[in-house]
């Protein structure tokens, strides 16, 4: 796959089949792989969390919020959860949001390639993670990558009236508006 092709497919998914599950050893190569993305003053000063069991994987979903704009969703069926997560964390003091973000981004263009594909979380009740998963004091979670084997169907539309809503069909068709070239290129 071309770059751009990773990129169009590299959606949010928020619901994937549980009969296939990602393996441990499959989120320790995607971190294999973001290890070696760019750092600011190449510090790296992130660290990677995997879970990929069914009781740590119930855990780590009961702290999440899924797509704040589908008010009448609560997140995924628990037959569609994720089966693999990958927690992105710093030491308290740090603040890391780019570092965080090109990692994330390329975790996900990995898992794309690779047949998987997941979302990016931020919505997390963090304070209960940290204590769910017993994580050191001196962490702090910044985000978590959820990842299985996408059972969704996502379309990128163009943006119509400024609506940047991301909403679903009732067939449960995923519709993420995108701007389009000529507004973002100034
Ligand atoms: C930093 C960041 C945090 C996000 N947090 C959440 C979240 O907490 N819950 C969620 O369902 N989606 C979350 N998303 C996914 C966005 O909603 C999604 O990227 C956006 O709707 C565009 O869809 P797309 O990723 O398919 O392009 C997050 C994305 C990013 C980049």
């Amino acid at each position: 796959m071309e770059i751009r092709e990773i990129v169009s497919k590299n959606r949010s998914y928020r619901r994937f089949y549980n009969e296939k599950k990602i393996t441990k050893e499959e989120l320790v190569e995607l971190v294999d792989i973001a290890r070696l993305t760019p750092s600011a003053a190449n510090r790296q000063p992130v660290k990677y969390m995997v879970v990929a069991d069914e009781e740590r994987n119930a855990k780590v979903y009961e702290t999440l919020g899924w797509a704040g704009y589908l008010k009448d969703w609560d997140g995924p069926e628990k037959e569609e959860r994720p089966t693999g997560y990958i927690l992105i964390l710093t030491k308290k003091d740090v603040k890391a949001d780019i570092d965080e973000g090109i990692i994330s981004q390329t975790i996900m263009m990995a898992a794309v390639e690779k047949g998987m594909g997941g979302c990016i979380l931020g919505n997390i009740k963090r304070e209960k993670l940290m204590e769910n998963l017993k994580i050191d004091e001196e962490y702090k979670v910044d985000l978590v990558l959820a990842i299985g084997y996408p059972k969704e169907e996502v379309k990128i539309v163009d943006i119509k009236d400024n609506d940047i809503k991301y909403y679903n069909d009732e067939n449960k068709i995923h519709y993420v508006p995108k701007r389009k070239l000529e507004e973002v290129l100034m």
